[in-house]
């Protein structure tokens, strides 16, 4: 058992080792967006205890502390990728891609039958699971849009599933979640140890890039279907709010449709509306903004 005096160092070593906590949980949230607090430190140690061996530190705090006491470069960078979450699968919430394939799509694709072009954004993409469920659906379920224009723009904050999302390469585990054998067999080829790659037809129809939601954006043209799922849960209020004014931007005027993830939605914000279907909901742009 330690004595009272130990015990005394070891904590004001301890907290002294946390002092830094605060000013880097302030860089992170105004960096990523992404807002941590100290019931989350069992993340921060976790994510971030490789990194600080590689750099022969001793643990994540002195790794945090000199974060906080150096410019922003690319150790900042690389642990802020650290704390992102990639989780994702193929048709990730089943009713999400059954309401685009049965009421989203025919509709956006009714109002659009005159230019001929569909612009879909999937932000925050993670590892590319999602645009291309998005980019089999249309293949499979859309032979009409043979001869259209489709343009489907893929983005994250982190090169890592960017790199993965392009190779379109995945374990025959991640295969499998949200696969089923028509979709594997007819868009995937087989690879080495188990895994698959999605086939160049499908993977040419994305184009990934990278894109920070609290950074600059870069000139995007306006889009008719934007999927921004379980990324702003990571978000607090105030910088959720400033995504989702420029997102209503990007909107190709009051027929387009932002889709969040299942555990978010938008409240006391008069930019949107919402639109209930039988089992999720959507949004589309308050105002017509159509340029
Ligand atoms: C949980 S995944 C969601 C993937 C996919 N949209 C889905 O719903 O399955 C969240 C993604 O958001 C990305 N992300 C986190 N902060 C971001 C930011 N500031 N800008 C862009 N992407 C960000 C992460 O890198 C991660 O890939």
């Amino acid at each position: 058992m330690k004595s009272f005096l130990e015990l005394v160092k070891f904590q004001s070593v301890d907290s002294m080792s946390k002092q830094y906590l605060p000013q880097f949980y302030t860089m992170l949230e105004q960096q990523v967006g992404i807002a941590l607090d100290d019931t989350k430190q069992y993340l921060l140690e976790s994510r971030l205890m490789p990194i600080a061996q590689q750099k022969g530190l001793p643990d994540v705090y002195a790794l945090i502390k000199l974060l906080t006491q150096s410019p922003l470069g690319s150790l900042h960078w690389q642990v802020f990728e650290a704390l992102t979450t990639n989780e994702t699968s193929f048709f990730r919430d089943k009713h999400v891609f059954e309401a685009l394939r049965t009421s989203i799509l025919p509709e956006l694709i009714e109002h659009r039958k005159k230019d001929r072009t569909l612009r879909i954004w999937s932000s925050a993409c993670s590892a590319g699971q999602e645009v291309y469920s998005l980019a089999m659906m249309l293949r499979e379920d859309f032979p009409m849009l043979h001869d259209w224009t489709i343009y489907l723009q893929a983005t994250d904050i982190s090169e890592l599933v960017l790199a993965k999302a392009k190779s379109g390469i995945y374990s025959s585990m991640e295969a499998h979640r949200g696969l089923n054998d028509h979709f594997l067999h007819k868009y995937f080829e087989s690879i080495e140890k188990g895994a698959f790659q999605i086939k160049p037809s499908i993977r040419q129809m994305v184009n990934f890039s990278h894109h920070n939601l609290v950074g600059d954006w870069p000139f995007y043209p306006k889009f008719d279907l934007i999927l921004l799922r379980n990324v702003l849960i990571y978000f607090k209020q105030d910088a959720k709010d400033k995504v989702l004014s420029k997102m209503q931007q990007h909107l190709n005027g009051g027929d387009s449709v932002l889709i969040l993830g299942a555990a978010e939605s938008i409240y006391l914000n008069d930019l949107y509306k919402l639109v209930a279907l039988d089992k999720i909901s959507y949004y589309k742009s308050n105002t017509l903004i159509k340029v």
